[in-house]
């Protein structure tokens, strides 16, 4: 197969780690052309401090090309001469055969059409997508990845072969992973292999960092990417814990009772999860560090803080306070999963997601999340 070209679509800190970590590989392996293209969404930057000499406000974009740094995003940390930020969705996808999808969700939808338009018809051309986030399909009353909405939407159905999306999910709290610290990461995918090329491995391998990013491989894309967007439904819960001042052994039944919620949920609403995935780093993995240092925990904390001191606040004020313009996600898959789960009437098999949806949407005492904490009788 001729080399991949490759886009990443989406700069904010950890599309942008991602990116440096592509772009050393796609320099390294003579399978990938060495320019990367990064989307970014374009946005003013006013600039201070002698860093940055223009005269008011500059393009992310242009900084990031000019300065080779993402300012806003990843501060400090030097870009590699061959990413290329681009804010043109076309332009950054013209023929590109790896697309690697890394914004928030609801830009998502509509640039499909345009990538759809643009990017290679070659066989090899593929998806991954590191987006963490369920939908609740309301009128097929099912669970619509993300990874199956992108395959969906790029696919041609005239040509022979759809286009295939995989993903990458593991325990990747975006600020580590900046700073070089060793993280592991989890790619999911059922690429085909064409003229004997593992699209899997190729993929893998421009991927990982065995230093600081490594990454390892399962075919199982539905399991891994519900993990990925569950978990962050569960750290909500970690953070409220954090809010009341209990303690590490109230944090591990946490994740013990929601690591058990989450299979349980891919094995009533996907088809054939390997249970394998469960002690991945997309999974067990992830749930624990977003659970300590991600940033649907510390959301969660502050918004049971400012409860239980009778100074509530919304979610979009906490995200907007604490989030420097980066989105919280579990809040909105929570509410995914719990309407999911009322269209079958399985709530009561699900005590501590219901639970956690109570005390973002309907006013719940925060301390009921401990009531969460149970295994119904007749589950394990
Ligand atoms: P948040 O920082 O958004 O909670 O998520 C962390 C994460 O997904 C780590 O892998």
């Amino acid at each position: 197969t001729p080399p991949d070209k490759i886009a990443v679509i989406g700069s904010g800190s950890f599309g942008t780690a991602a990116a440096i970590t592509i772009a050393r590989n796609a320099a390294k392996y003579d399978f990938a052309e060495s320019e990367v293209k990064v989307f970014v969404h374009d946005e003013d930057i006013v600039v201070g401090d002698g860093v940055i000499t223009y005269p008011h406000t500059a393009k992310l974009s242009r900084i990031m090309n000019d300065k080779k740094v993402n300012v806003k995003y990843l501060p400090n940390i030097d870009l590699p001469d061959n990413i290329t930020a681009v804010p043109s969705m076309l332009a950054a996808c013209v023929d590109a055969t790896l697309v690697i999808f890394v914004m928030p969700f609801q830009f998502l939808k509509p640039v499909l059409p345009t990538i759809k338009k643009v990017i290679s018809k070659e066989p090899h051309a593929r998806g991954v997508s590191l987006i963490k986030e369920v939908h609740f399909d309301k009128e097929t009353l099912k669970v619509n990845l993300v990874s199956t909405q992108i395959e969906n939407g790029i696919s041609h159905s005239h040509m022979p072969h759809n286009f295939q999306c995989g993903v990458l999910m593991g325990a990747n709290v975006a600020s580590e992973i900046a700073s070089g610290d060793f993280s592991e990461s989890t790619l999911a995918s059922r690429f085909r292999t064409i003229g004997g090329d593992d699209l899997n491995e190729k993929t893998r391998l421009l991927l990982n960092n065995s230093n600081s990013f490594r990454v390892y491989h399962i075919s199982d894309v539905e399991g891994c990417e519900a993990c990925g967007a569950l978990k962050n439904v569960i750290a909500l819960g970690a953070g409220f814990v954090d809010g009341l001042g209990m303690g590490g052994n109230t944090k591990a039944a946490l994740m013990r009772i929601g690591i058990q919620e989450m299979e349980r949920f891919c094995n009533d609403f996907l088809s054939n999860v390997d249970r394998n995935t469960f002690q991945e780093s997309c999974g067990m993995a992830d749930l624990i560090t977003t659970c300590i240092g991600g940033r649907n925990r510390k959301c969660g904390e502050a918004f049971a803080k400012h409860t239980i001191d009778g100074k509530p606040k919304s979610w979009d004020a906490i995200e907007s306070e604490l989030l420097n313009g980066q989105r919280l996600r579990g809040v909105k898959t929570s509410k995914q999963v719990f309407d999911l789960l009322q269209s079958q009437d399985l709530g009561s098999k699900y005590p501590l997601f219901t639970t956690i949806y109570q005390i973002c949407y309907e006013g719940a005492p925060v301390d009921s999340i401990i009531d969460g904490l149970y295994i119904p009788n007749g589950m394990k």
